[in-house]
Order: C-alpha cells, then structure tokens, then sequence
C-alpha cells in the first residue's frame, strides 16, 4: 500500500523544511499545497490568480479549488508510492476528501506527524523567511544560504513572500487555530496522531520525525 503522510502545524513551523528533508530520505513526493498556489501564480493562471486573493489576506483559499488541485496532483506518477503532504489537508472537508480519494487508490493516511512551537517563534521563523521559487526554504539567522539571496540547491534568486509579514502572519496563525486545528482531533481519535516538538534544530526535528514515522 502506498504510503500517504500528512505534515500538520502552524504557518512558519517549519513543514516544509521538514517535508523536503523527508521526501529526500524516504523518495516520496513532496506534495506542498502551498507551493502549487504559489507555482500557479508565477505561472499567472486563474487559479494562481484566484489563490493569491485568498493568500495575501492570510485566509484559506476556497476548499473545492484545493482539493482538485490535489488530486491532479497526487494522480500523477510521481505519487504512486505515496507522498509526504505538506499544508493539506487543512479543513475537515479537505480530510474527508482525502480520505475518499485514498480510499479510491486503495490506500489512507498512514501516519500525521503534528509538528508545534511557541506563536513568537513562528513569527520569528517566517519574518525571516526567504524562499527559492522550487519550495527551498532558508532563513536569515537560523538557515542562512551559503550566498546571500541565492538558493543553495538550484541557484535560483530567493524571495521574500507576501504573506510573510507579520501581520499577514499573525491572521494565517489565527485561522490555523479555527480552521485547522480540528484535525489535530480528526486525527488522534484515528491513532494516527505523532507529536513532535518543532522549536528545536532542524536536524533534531528530522531524526524525531523519522523515529515518529518508525523510517
Ligand atoms: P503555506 O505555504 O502552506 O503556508 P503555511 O502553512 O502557513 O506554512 P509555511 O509555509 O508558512 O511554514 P512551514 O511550516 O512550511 O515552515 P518552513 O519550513 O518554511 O500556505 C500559504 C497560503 O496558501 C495559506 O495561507 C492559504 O492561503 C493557502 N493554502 C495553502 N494550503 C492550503 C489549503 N490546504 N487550503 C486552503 N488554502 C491553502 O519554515 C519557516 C522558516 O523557519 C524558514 O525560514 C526556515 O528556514 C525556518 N526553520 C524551519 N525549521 C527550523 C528550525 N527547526 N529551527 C530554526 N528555523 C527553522
Ligand atoms: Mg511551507
């Protein structure tokens, strides 16, 4: 059975810094919705266009228009083994979603790793954010690139995102704790819940991850 794991936590926890280091060692995919709003809106498509609306004001992009973006992408080859998922689901109707989209490939959510830290150190993580356009993620003081402004993998130009200011932050945290925090709940009344302490270094939250996942 392919092998579907669902990364939990806040904006700016670091899932994706972990989703990457993951896919690495384990060859699953690194499905980051997140990342395919943001490649759709380089790619100026409508529905990049229609998902920045949503992500500027830190609110969650409409769940019909997130699950069939995900489904496009988890039908595609690279996911048959399964895939590490990275920001989805985010609301229980996307879960329930999922759930049913697993259940067609013959497979579910093996295990939903729940990544957590302090809202000031979220803050700090994301205002110190920059980001390589293929998902690379670096920081300022705590995960510097070897040059300024340039991304360590692929030397592509990092930025800054929109919705990284604090502001922006401090709503996307508040409509994590409405939204997504149910499935937290979901979850743990499904045994699939791990719990792992994000505000440590990134290599510690790897190997507790992998220990977590029993990988
Ligand atoms: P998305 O891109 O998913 O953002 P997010 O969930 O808010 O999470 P982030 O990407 O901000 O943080 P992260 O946990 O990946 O942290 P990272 O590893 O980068 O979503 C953006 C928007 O898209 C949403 O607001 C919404 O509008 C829309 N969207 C996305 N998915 C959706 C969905 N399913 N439904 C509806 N709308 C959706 O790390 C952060 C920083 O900390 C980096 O600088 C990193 O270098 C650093 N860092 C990481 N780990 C450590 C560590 N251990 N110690 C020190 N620094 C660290
Ligand atoms: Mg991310």
């Amino acid at each position: 059975m392919a092998t579907f794991i669902v990364l939990l936590g806040p904006p700016g926890v670091g899932k994706g810094t972990q989703a990457k280091i993951l896919s690495e060692k384990t060859k699953l995919a690194h499905v980051s919705s997140g990342d395919l709003f943001r490649e759709n809106l380089k790619k100026q498509t409508e529905l990049g266009k229609l998902a920045k609306s949503f992500m500027d004001k830190g609110e969650l992009v409409p769940d019909d228009v997130t699950i069939s973006m995900i489904r496009d992408r988890i039908t595609r080859p690279d996911c048959e083994a399964g895939a590490i998922l990275d920001g989805f689901p985010r609301t229980p109707a996307q879960a329930d979603a999922l759930e049913k989209m697993l259940t067609e490939f013959k497979s579910e959510v093996s295990k939903v790793p729940y990544i957590t830290a302090a809202e000031e150190i979220l803050v700090e993580r994301t205002s110190g954010r920059w980001t390589c356009p293929q998902g690379h993620t670096y920081h300022a003081k705590f995960n510097p690139p070897k040059q300024a402004g340039v991304c360590d993998v692929d030397a592509s130009e990092l930025y800054q995102r929109d919705d990284d200011q604090v502001e922006t932050v401090t709503k996307r945290i508040r409509v994590y704790l409405e939204q997504t925090m149910p499935l937290v709940e979901h979850y743990r009344k499904a045994g699939k819940l791990v719990e792992v302490h994000g505000d440590q270094p990134v290599e510690q939250v790897t190997k507790d991850l992998l220990a977590a996942l029993d990988m």
